[in-house]
C-alpha cells in the first residue's frame, strides 16, 4: 500500500499517458505547440496538469476549447510514464528512433543520398560529410531500433536568410547556427521504409525541435510533384524558386514557426 501512487497521482498520470497515446499533429501557425488531444477529462486534473506545464488548454471567446495541447515537458513526462509503466508508444516511434545524426552515421547518410535522389539532384558525399561535422544538431536521423542502422533522415543549415538559394547546398560557410530560420536540405528515407509516414515522423519532429529552439521561419525547395506532400505537412507554397539546381525547375516552401 505504501508505494502505491494516490488515486489523485494515479488519474494524472494515466491521464497523460492517454492525452499522449492519442495525440495528432497539428499545423497551427498561431499555437507554439503541434500535438493536440481531445479533453474529456476530469477538469481539475486538466489545471493541476496545466499548472505543472505539462499541457495547455486554448479558450475562445466562450470558454475553454475541447482540445488541450501537450507542452514539451509533458510529452516528455508521458514517454517517461509509459517506459515506468511498460507500455507501448505508437508504433512508429517503437520502430524508430530519432535523434542527431552521429559523425560514424556520415558515410551512410551519403550513401542513403545516393539511393534516394538522382545524380544531378543528389548532394555529394563531400557536402553531407560537411554538414554532419558542421551541423549535426540539424541532421535529424531516424534509426531502425531492430539494425541499429539509418532509415532516413533530413538535414539543413541556420541563417538568418529569408529565401532559399543553391549555395546553400554548398557552402557550409553560410551556416549560422543561431540563425532565425532554417533552409532545409535534404529529406530521404530509403526505399524500404516508404509509405507507412516516416517522412512525416521525421518532418514533424523536426519542426518541434526548431520551434522549441525559437526558429522563425523553415524554406525548402522541392518539384512541382512534391509540392502537394509539403503543402499537407504545413507548408505554404511561396512559388517557383530562384534555385536551377540539378538544372530543374524548383518550387520554394515556407513554413512558419513562431511568430
Ligand atoms: C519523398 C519521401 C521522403 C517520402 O518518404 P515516406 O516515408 O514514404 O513518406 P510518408 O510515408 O511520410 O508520406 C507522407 C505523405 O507524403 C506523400 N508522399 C510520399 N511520397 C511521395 C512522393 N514521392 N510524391 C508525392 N507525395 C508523396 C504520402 O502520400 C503521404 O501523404 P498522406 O499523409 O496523405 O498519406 C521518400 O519517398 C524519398 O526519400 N524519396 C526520394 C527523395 C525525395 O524525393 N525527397 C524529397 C525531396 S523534396
Amino acid at each position: 500500500m505504501e508505494n502505491k501512487k494516490n488515486y489523485e497521482k494515479a488519474i494524472e498520470e494515466l491521464s497523460l499517458m492517454l492525452m499522449y497515446l492519442t495525440r495528432e499533429q497539428d499545423n497551427n501557425e498561431f499555437c507554439k505547440y503541434r500535438e493536440l488531444s481531445w479533453k474529456g477529462y476530469d477538469f481539475q486534473m486538466l489545471d493541476r496538469l496545466e499548472q505543472g506545464d505539462l499541457i495547455f488548454q486554448p479558450k475562445n471567446r466562450r470558454g475553454y476549447d475541447k482540445y488541450l495541447y501537450l507542452t514539451e515537458q509533458g510529452r516528455e513526462r508521458a514517454q517517461e510514464l509509459l517506459a515506468e509503466y511498460g507500455l507501448c508508444d505508437k508504433e512508429i516511434n517503437e520502430q524508430f528512433e530519432l535523434r542527431n545524426i552521429l559523425p560514424e552515421e556520415a558515410e551512410q547518410a551519403a550513401e542513403i543520398e545516393k539511393i534516394c535522389f538522382p545524380p544531378n539532384e543528389a548532394c555529394s558525399r563531400e557536402k553531407i560529410l560537411e554538414r554532419v561535422e558542421a551541423a549535426p544538431e540539424l541532421f535529424l536521423v531516424a534509426v531502425d531500433r531492430k539494425t541499429g542502422k539509418l532509415a532516413g533522415f533530413l538535414n539543413g543549415i541556420a541563417t538568418d536568410e529569408y529565401s532559399f538559394r543553391d549555395e546553400f547546398f554548398t557552402d557550409i560557410k553560410l551556416y549560422n547556427p543561431k540563425g532565425n530560420n532554417v533552409m532545409l536540405l535534404g529529406l530521404d528515407v530509403l526505399p524500404e521504409y516508404r509509405g507507412q509516414g516516416l517522412a512525416k515522423e521525421i518532418m514533424f519532429q523536426y519542426l518541434r525541435r526548431e520551434q522549441e529552439k525559437g526558429r522563425k521561419m523553415i524554406f525548402l525547395t522541392c518539384l512541382a510533384a512534391k509540392v502537394k506532400m509539403y503543402t499537407k505537412m504545413g507548408y505554404y507554397n511561396n512559388g517557383i524558386a530562384a534555385s536551377t539546381w540539378g538544372g530543374e525547375q524548383w518550387y520554394e516552401m515556407r513554413y512558419r514557426l513562431n511568430l
